[in-house]
């Protein structure tokens, strides 16, 4: 038998990269490649890209400057170590890339992943290889996706791409030029997924995409069907007890989505909702075609349907010409709605942007103080979201063991991280845990069924949050 060889990937930025990187991890399982933790004993190393945090590419080349001496050390003992780079730089930056890192065997664009071995048997010919067209596509206008087989059930929580690319254009973002326009995959082929993952022990599937609520995908009718319809059927299926997804935009949240959180008890009640910025000439610049009030009535629509939505958001500090007045308007916005927690980024030009262009640049100095106070707000909101938990009973999905032995960890419906003492065959179930403290981001709390529960967890140490979104 030959011995297995090792892969090793290295993914960065949103949950379409984690999904990306399973799916390149069971293209290339055939070829007889397992993951391995560690860099130095790997025989293939893959970095799986984001384009959209701050001089992104420029981490890419020191990382794969670090990758040229695992790789030579390699060499020395007689190992070959094929580096590739996947991802959205890729996309972007594919013939530079080569030009510039001769350590780089292969660069491979998201619309080609499965392209992957025949790239890679390129490489060991003696050649270096560039994947980053957009691909013809399928006749629903969707890329290959793995073969069913190869889609493995890793645990009770499970994404499952439903869209990809956005054509939004917000003057900022690289998304529409990396991973194109808006495509959605057919009703029929998501629901085989779902089931095939609920079949082997899947619970809750979260449904990735850019623009995952302008959903659109042929239903089995004939006709396209929204997101709204989508989590309706999907909450159907048998083993399947929560249901999430990520990453909407205010401007896509069709009546049938509310209606689904209102309807749906599988529909969690925690949603991903960027708005960017609190100030309408902001939002103009950056081409988000919403006001403020826009953002707040939607946030409404889901309050009415159902009062325990919580919400999260992303938000840009720093865009070009944005004066501290609308930073207020940011702060104001943040401190009306009041979120479970969000992410905050200063502003970066991303080449061939239209925002690239815009001359009114905002000082780092005031860039990095606007930051602080932003997240400074952000967490005294999401440690109040957290602290209210305390005393209360909420359901949690267990997970898996936890890193403290007899404890089992799960999440809530906001997904926050909870601990129980508790026998392992409660992963996979949902339970009612009375939640008694909590540590950073983590809940503790007791099983609300006797028989199940330990009776102390005083004390126990913290566990690292964990955070889902890009
Ligand atoms: N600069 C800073 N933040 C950005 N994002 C996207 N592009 C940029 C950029 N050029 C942020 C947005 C988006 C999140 C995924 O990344 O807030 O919602
Ligand atoms: Fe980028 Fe999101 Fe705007 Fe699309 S909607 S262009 S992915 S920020």
């Amino acid at each position: 038998m030959t011995e297995p060889r090792k892969l090793h990937i290295k993914s960065y930025g949103c949950q379409m990269n984690v999904y990306d990187a399973q799916r390149m991890v069971d293209t290339l399982a055939p070829e007889g490649f397992v993951e391995t933790s560690r860099v130095d004993d790997a025989d293939l190393v893959i970095l799986n890209t984001c384009h959209i945090r701050e001089k992104a590419s420029e981490k890419v080349y020191s990382e794969l400057g670090r990758l040229r001496v695992a790789k030579d050390a390699a060499a020395l003992t007689g190992r070959q170590m094929n580096i590739v780079v996947a991802g959205c730089v890729a996309q972007a930056e594919g013939n530079e890339i080569i030009r510039r890192a001769p350590v780089v065997d292969v660069v491979v664009g998201p619309q080609s992943y499965h392209h992957l071995p025949q790239l890679l048997a390129q490489a060991k010919a003696g050649g270096r290889a560039l994947e980053t067209e957009f691909p013809i596509l399928d006749k629903f206008g969707f890329l290959p996706p793995p073969k069913p087989a190869a889609i493995r059930a890793r645990g009770i929580s499970s994404f499952v791409t439903v869209q990809e690319g956005c054509d939004k254009f917000c003057t900022f973002c690289v998304v529409p030029y990396t991973r194109g326009s808006e495509v959605s995959r057919p009703v029929a082929k998501i629901i085989d997924d779902v089931k095939r993952l609920a079949d082997n022990g899947v619970r809750e599937i979260t449904l990735i995409g850019q623009n995952v609520n302008g959903y659109h995908g042929d239903g089995p009718d004939g006709r396209p069907w929204a997101l709204g319809t989508l989590l309706t059927r999907l909450a159907e299926i048998p083993g399947i007890v929560r249901l999430r997804y990520s990453t909407s935009h205010p401007r896509d949240v069709e009546d049938t989505l509310i209606e689904a959180h209102r309807d749906v008890p599988a529909v969690m009640p925690y949603v991903h909702l960027p708005v960017q910025s609190g100030s309408d000439r902001i939002l103009g610049l950056m081409n988000r075609k919403h006001t403020a009030k826009d953002y707040l009535e939607v946030i409404e629509r889901f309050r009415g349907a159902r009062q325990d939505i919580a919400f999260t958001s992303d938000f840009i500090v720093g865009f070009p010409g944005e004066s501290e007045q609308d930073f207020a308007a940011t702060l104001a916005l943040v401190t009306q709605i009041g979120y479970a927690s969000a992410y905050s980024f200063k502003y970066s030009p991303r080449p061939g942007t239209p925002a690239a262009d815009l001359r009114e640049t905002v000082s780092a100095t005031v860039m990095d103080e606007r930051l602080v106070r932003l997240q400074q707000l952000i967490d005294n909101q999401q440690s109040a979201f957290n602290a209210a938990m305390i005393g209360s009973t909420v359901d949690v999905l267990f997970e898996r063991a936890a890193r403290n032995p007899g404890q089992i960890v799960g999440r809530t419906p906001w997904l926050q991280p909870a601990h129980v003492m508790a026998s392992d065959a409660i992963i996979g179930q949902v339970l009612p845990v009375t939640m008694t403290s909590l540590e950073r981001y983590s809940l503790l709390g007791n099983l609300t069924k006797p028989s199940l529960s330990t009776p102390s967890i005083a004390a126990l140490p913290s566990v690292p949050s964990h955070t889902t979104g890009a």
